[in-house]
């Protein structure tokens, strides 16, 4: 990325394998209104209520049944869920907006008692988070224990992330998002304190960042590199991960390897590292280091998205909570209307209520 000072959020954007009609993603958004974790038409119609963003990222999408670990989150592992996503993307594409599928295994992050289909709560290790989860069987729960994922556990989560990736492109994906972000299967590996394991997974950098870089060469061999982006938040702490020294060099050599596998993107949660003294430089280290796209995200605003593009620290930000209030945010942003605000309480519920009655701008 250059420092360019015509670019702007509003204007069409294209790469020798992406074109977008604008600079603005939606980020992904667990919404939680997959009955029986299968996409349904309440779904089409809330994403195709937002395809004025350029590229939308869907809500966190489980590959395997351990990965499901919320109440009605989607997953993308059977041939029900398959056909599902397909109106969701034909929704999308029928508005000219880019679609990408985020693949979040929530690893540990897991209560049993969410799995649509028979699974096991995995972790690299069997550390327990201190955390509670919502279940509809029967109210919170405490989080159990994962069990230590084995060697076979490795491969067949890897397989299931490569069939999973091919599948998205049958359902009309544009491509694939790892979610490596928030704590879940993928950042977890990285966290010295959440995975201890003795072998080559686990102690050092290079054995920490290695699962993610398996899973991310896996997917990139099953449908492309120009396919595959990955989502990132250093100094993450939510979902109960404790912080650590080794942070930057750890997300420094993570993001070497990534760029090694010409992925499409790295898609930085600025968040925790905004708040840290050694984050924004590290932010700056890493979009340097990738030579592809860099999304960025988290608490942006019209003037700061901007001035993102603009000191070439980005090529595209994503808006998340802006998004579930302002179905029609691209032109709000655009024509300086004001922005509703959204509703907490009906974040994860079930029904039509706080997801597709947000009203457009009659302006
Ligand atoms: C209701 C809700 C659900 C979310 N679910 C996910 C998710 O499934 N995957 C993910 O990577 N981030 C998820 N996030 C985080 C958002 O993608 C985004 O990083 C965060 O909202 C900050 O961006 P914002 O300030 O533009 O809202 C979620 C956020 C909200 C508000």
């Amino acid at each position: 990325m250059k420092k360019d000072t015509e670019v702007s959020l509003f204007e069409a954007f294209e790469t020798k394998n992406l074109k977008l009609k604008n600079r603005i993603a939606m980020a992904p958004m667990t919404r939680s209104r997959a009955i029986g974790s299968i996409p349904n038409d309440l779904m089409a119609e809330y994403y195709s209520q937002r395809s004025s963003a350029g590229l939308i990222i869907t809500e966190g999408t489980s590959p395997s049944p351990n990965g499901l670990g919320y109440p009605r989150i989607p997953g993308i592992y059977t041939k029900e869920q398959v056909e599902g996503w397909k109106k969701i993307t034909h929704a999308a594409h029928e508005k000219g907006a880019k679609i990408f599928i985020q693949f979040m295994h929530t690893g540990r992050i897991a209560h049993p008692a969410n799995f649509a289909h028979e699974g096991k709560v995995l972790g690299p290790s069997a550390v327990q988070a201190d955390s509670d989860m919502w279940t509809d069987e029967s109210g919170m729960q405490s989080i159990p224990e994962p069990e230590a994922m084995t060697e076979d556990d490795l491969k067949k989560t890897i397989a299931e992330f490569s069939q999973a990736a091919k599948d998205a492109v049958t359902a009309g994906f544009d491509g694939v998002e790892l979610h490596g972000a928030s704590g879940y299967l993928l950042e977890q590996f990285l966290n010295p304190h959440v995975n201890v394991r003795t072998d080559q997974y686990g102690g050092s950098i290079e054995n920490r960042i290695r699962f993610v870089l398996e899973v991310a060469e896996s997917v990139a061999n099953a449908i492309g590199a120009e396919k595959t982006g990955i989502r990132l938040s250093p100094f993450n702490t939510f979902n109960d991960m404790p912080a650590y020294e080794e942070t930057p060099e750890t997300y420094t050599k993570l993001v070497e390897g990534l760029n090694k596998l010409d992925l499409a993107y790295i898609h930085l949660v600025e968040g925790f590292a905004r708040d840290h003294k050694k984050g924004p430089g590290l932010l700056n280290v890493l979009s340097e280091k990738f030579d592809n796209l860099v999304i960025v995200n988290g608490g942006y605003d019209r003037e700061s998205a901007e001035k993102a593009l603009k000191e070439g620290r980005a090529d595209l930000v994503a808006f998340g909570a802006p998004f579930i209030s302002n179905p029609d945010l691209p032109r709000r942003l655009q024509e300086n209307i004001p922005l509703a605000e959204a509703d907490k309480s009906t974040f994860y519920s079930a029904d039509e209520k706080g997801y597709t009655d947000y009203a457009f701008s009659k302006n």
